[in-house]
Order: structure tokens, then sequence, then C-alpha cells
């Protein structure tokens, strides 16, 4: 496996990759779990060449705590690279990726005023800044990205639309625990009584799967909110039944064909996200 800090580096191995061999590409900000493992394995089965990228992007968090707490475990994260038979790993310094103060403002409206949008300002304009910059020095032919940042995915997705990259994304669905819980590099943040309650948002996701279809939208909502909420390690920051392509909040079911339950919950100063489709029950 070939560890590559600096851009220089990666041009060198870029151009070394032949015409008609395709890289697959894994952003990740490291700390590294079964979920992105699942996005390199997948880049396997479909490419040559797979590359993961391994960076904290500080411009997508709106919170300083939150990037100073950000786990980091490069070490283990590159020895399960390497288990992996990862090709390369991009894992470039703050100054590589950002030499001077990164000015550009994305519009990815109106997905990105929803949800995390509304919750986290700006965090999408960095999300914005870094993927475009990774998907301009690595230039691969497919990128891999979990359905666990569902507003994430289709932000990405208009991105490549937007600014014509020839790249093809591949959403990759949700790893869980055992007990449900949505796979995150956060989740080694919760504390022992947080992690106990965590699988409740899951629990309650796949409860209000089975009322999709007979109950309101605003029912479904309520159902949410209320039982999570009654569990004191765990506070609800919206729950939104929306449209999967447009991500705006419908109010009736039958508004679209692909319904899904987003969801973000504060579990003390950790922040949770996760979904659910409903139409896969039609
Ligand atoms: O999903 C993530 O881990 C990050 O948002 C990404 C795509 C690696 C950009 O920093």
């Amino acid at each position: 496996m070939k560890l590559i800090t600096t851009v220089e580096e990666f041009n060198k191995f870029r151009q070394e990759i032949k015409e008609n061999q395709n890289l697959g590409f894994v952003p990740t900000m490291g700390a590294l779990h079964d979920g992105h493992i699942e996005l390199a394995k997948q880049a396997q089965k479909d490419c040559d060449i797979v590359a993961v990228s391994i960076f904290v992007n500080p411009t997508q968090f709106n919170n300083t705590e939150d990037l100073k707490k950000y786990p980091r475990t490069n070490k283990q994260d590159l020895e399960l690279l390497e288990k992996t038979g990862i090709d390369a790993v991009f894992m470039p310094s703050e100054v590589e990726m950002y030499p001077e103060k990164d000015e550009r403002i994305f519009d990815f409206s109106p997905l990105d005023t929803v949800m995390e949008g509304k919750f986290r300002k700006g965090h999408f304009n960095g999300v914005g800044q870094i993927v475009s910059k990774l998907f301009d020095i690595i230039q691969p032919n497919k990128a891999y990205f979990g359905e666990k940042d569902f507003q994430q995915l289709a932000i990405i997705q208009k991105l490549v639309k937007d600014y014509k990259y020839s790249i093809k994304i591949v959403p990759v669905q949700t790893m869980r625990e055992k007990d449900g819980l949505a796979m995150s590099s956060r989740n080694l943040r919760l504390t022992e009584a947080h992690r106990d309650a965590a699988p409740l948002i899951y629990k309650t996701l796949t409860q209000s799967l089975k009322q999709f279809g007979t109950k309101s939208v605003k029912e479904i909502e309520s159902f949410v909110m209320e039982t999570i909420n009654k569990n004191p390690f765990l506070k609800i920051e919206y729950f939104e039944i929306v449209d999967a392509k447009s991500l705006q909040q419908i109010s009736d079911s039958n508004q679209t064909n692909e319904p899904v339950g987003c969801i973000a919950v504060h579990a003390s100063e950790i922040r949770l996200i996760d979904n659910i489709r409903y139409n896969q029950i039609k």
C-alpha cells in the first residue's frame, strides 16, 4: 500500500495508472470502521485500483470543539487499510489541502438549506470545498459514499452534475452494529450510557416503517420524536420525512415515491444521524 501525503506525489501515482484501468475512490475523515471498509470493498469489486483519503476537513465543522475532539486513529486506520488490500492512501496535511483560505461558495440549494444544512451552518459548503479538491487531485472514475449521510450523498451528486465531473457516485448502504446503531466514527466518543441508549434511534425508525401509509406523516413524525425524547440520554434535533431527491419535507405520504425519514439526535455532546427509506415496503 502506498502512503501519499502530497498532491505532487499523488499526481505521479495517478499518471502511472493506465487509461484502461478504473480508479475507485473512498474519501474519509479517518477513525475507520466497518462502514468505511464496506465502501472500500465495494470499490475493490468494481475497480482495478482503489485509493482512500484520510483528512479531517476543518472547513466542514461548524463547531470548533467537535473538530478538536473528532477521533483520530491514523495508525490503526493505516493497518486496517493495508489489511484490506487498498492500493493507495492519500493522507495530506491541512496546509497541503488549504495552502490558502478557500473562499469558494457552493450553491447546493435547495438541498443544503434543510436538515443538516439548517442546524450546521456552512457544513455543506465545507464538504463541497474538500470533495471538489479531492476529486480534482484523485481524478477517480468512481467514488463511494455511505447512505448514512443521506443528505451529503444528494449534495455530492449535485456537485458532480453541476460541475460536470465525469465521476460515477456509488451509494453504499449503511452498515450497522448488531443492535442496529448506524456505524459512525463519532460512536467512539459515546459514554456507556449513551451507547446503550443509541440503538433506540434505529429501533424507532423501523417501528415507524410499519406505520407508513396507515398513519399520517405528522403522526409518524410525532411518534418518532416522542419515543426517542422519552429516553433521558437522547434528544432529537430533527426528524423529517422528505422526498429522497429534493430533500424537501412532505406532508402527505402520496407526495413522493421515494419517502425517506431523516433524523439527527444528540446523545449528550455527540450528534448521531440516521435515516430510513419508507418505499422499501412498497
Ligand atoms: O463523510 C465524510 O467522512 C466527509 O464528509 C467527507 C466526504 C470525507 C469529506 O470530508
